[in-house]
């Protein structure tokens, strides 16, 4: 992810700015802005928001742990709970700068949504203001067993009537911004790529796979095969030895 940071903080003047994170998540971008401030000479603060409503997570412990992430520079972060479809907290055009790290994906169902989280955006953020969106595009090849995670994921949800993620294009992403007259200022995609970091997230999610699954109103008999699926696509990750890292889609724009 370095390469992606160093692209998406470029160019970008951390001095006496007033900085919306959007959304803080686990707070790994969070910190790396909060240390490039601290690099500039600490005169800029993050306000960093959050929904903090996945189920089976516990807000307090979740905000403990981003704090924990921030250590040293956690002067520089005001966690809040917000929901980016309607930041009221904040008056029209008090924001500078906008990151808003993997969290499009989230947002749905697209592309009206997103729509909607780009209008709060352009409100708050002053006149000139920048916001630097990153964010997962889909993966192409139906080979990888992460394109198969991804997709029997996202299918057992919506089988219960719910929706995980969906990655946006980047010329959709592009074509929401030009509607909301942002203008462009630098974009780039990073190519999917391998990550060796594969036992703990993987474990993790057949997990989540087998409870969801578990708890779905269907017969035994589906919930067996589906439950056998998950299995077979952990085994197929496992045995190719590498999850896949889907591309990233980094632009800058400027509101006009
Ligand atoms: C993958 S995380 C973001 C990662 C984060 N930028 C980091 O560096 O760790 C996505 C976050 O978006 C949050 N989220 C999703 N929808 C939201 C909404 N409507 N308002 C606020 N936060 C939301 C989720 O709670 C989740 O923590």
């Amino acid at each position: 992810m370095d390469e992606i940071y160093d692209f998406a903080l470029k160019d970008i003047d951390l001095h006496n700015k007033v900085i919306l994170d959007a959304a803080i998540g686990a707070g790994h971008a969070t910190r790396i802005w909060a240390e490039k401030i601290h690099e500039e000479g600490g005169t800029s603060k993050i306000i960093g928001v959050d929904a903090f409503e996945i189920p089976g997570e516990d807000q307090e412990e979740w905000k403990k742990a981003i704090v924990e992430r921030l250590g040293k520079f956690k002067k520089y972060v005001e966690i809040r709970k917000a929901n980016i479809f309607n930041l009221d907290f904040l008056e029209d055009e008090v924001i500078d700068i906008i990151n808003c790290d993997d969290t499009l994906v989230f947002l749905n169902p697209k592309p009206l949504r997103v729509l909607q989280a780009l209008s709060e955006f352009r409100r708050v953020l002053k006149k000139n203001g920048i916001l630097v969106i990153t964010t997962e595009l889909p993966l192409k090849d139906r080979r990888e067993g992460q394109w198969l995670r991804w997709n029997f994921a996202k299918g057992i949800y919506e089988m219960n009537g719910e929706r995980w993620s969906t990655e946006i294009e980047a010329e959709e992403l592009k074509y929401a911004l030009q509607l909301l007259n942002f203008e462009i200022v630098a974009e780039r995609i990073f190519e999917a790529r391998r990550s060796e970091k594969y036992e703990a997230p993987m474990k993790e999610w057949l997990q989540i796979m087998m409870n969801y699954i578990h708890n779905l109103p269907y017969s035994k008999n589906l919930k067996k095969s589906l439950k056998g699926e998950a299995e077979r696509i952990y085994k197929k990750i496992e045995n190719e030895g590498y999850l896949m890292m889907p591309p990233y889609y980094v632009v800058k724009c400027r509101k006009k």
